[in-house]
């Protein structure tokens, strides 16, 4: 059975997870990580940096990819509310067709770390593809959502093959129907299956697992 993982209720018990929103993310020197110790679990992982990390797993590495996440969703997050704000869904289609690749590319320099979005239903299907381990993960965060767990706190990383992954789940909220839910508009509709005709990420219910963002380090 696999452990509840809580790194972001960790973060904010830290008092980190302030700058979520902002799109500034935490300066990695000041997280407070401590490591007490390493523990054999099978992955994926409890991420909590109150427990010792499992074998394998860098806490500091942990901690950058955490805040590299943050920085994703705390920049797109923003920009698509303002998109839809200011134009309305069909036109923050565009945007994050344009943005959301943008900010992964963009991150991915800044960071040194290959930064993407991932999903068992992928829209856009030459990005969002998963792996291997991907998929694996990507089917446990859903085992994990439907057993009740809140998808914003499943996460895990593991050092595969000389890299070290990061995943962390992007459930579905409210906001996130409108373009990937089952009531979906039909101009809404059209705009996507025009950009997307393969596009399998609609049908979601509030709460479930639309994707992740997942982090790789060569190490
Ligand atoms: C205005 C419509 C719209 C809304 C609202 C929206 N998305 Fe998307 N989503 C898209 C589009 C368009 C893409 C494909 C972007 C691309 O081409 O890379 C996408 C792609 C994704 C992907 C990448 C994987 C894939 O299937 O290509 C994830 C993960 C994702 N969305 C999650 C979310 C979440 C979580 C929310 C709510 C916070 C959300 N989306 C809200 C339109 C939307």
């Amino acid at each position: 059975m696999p452990m509840p993982i809580r790194p972001f209720a960790a973060l904010s018990a830290l008092g980190v997870l302030g700058a979520f929103t902002l799109g500034a993310g935490p300066v990695l020197s000041q997280l407070p990580v401590s490591v007490p110790g390493v523990t054999e679990v099978p992955p994926p992982y409890a991420l909590d940096f109150n427990e010792p990390m499992p074998t394998g797993v860098s806490p500091e590495l942990t901690a950058e990819a955490v805040s590299i996440t943050q920085q994703f969703v705390g920049t797109l997050l923003p920009t698509l509310q303002l998109a839809i704000a200011s134009g309305g869904p069909v036109h923050a289609i565009e945007v994050c067709a344009v943005e959301a690749p943008a900010i992964a590319a963009r991150l991915s320099e800044q960071t040194g770390w290959d930064v993407s979005r991932v999903s068992l239903k992928a829209r856009n299907s030459s990005a969002a593809a998963p792996d291997f381990w991907e998929t694996t993960i990507l089917n446990l965060f859903d085992q994990r959502q439907r057993g009740g767990e809140p998808g914003a706190s499943l996460n895990t990383a593991e050092t595969v093959s000389g890299q070290f992954r990061y995943m962390q789940a992007q459930p579905a909220a409210p906001l996130c129907l409108t373009c990937h839910g089952t009531d979906i508009s039909e101009d809404v509709m059209s705009a996507l299956q025009q950009r997307y005709p393969n596009d399998m990420a609609t049908g979601y219910l509030e709460g479930q697992i639309r994707g992740a963002i997942s982090l790789i380090k060569d190490i």
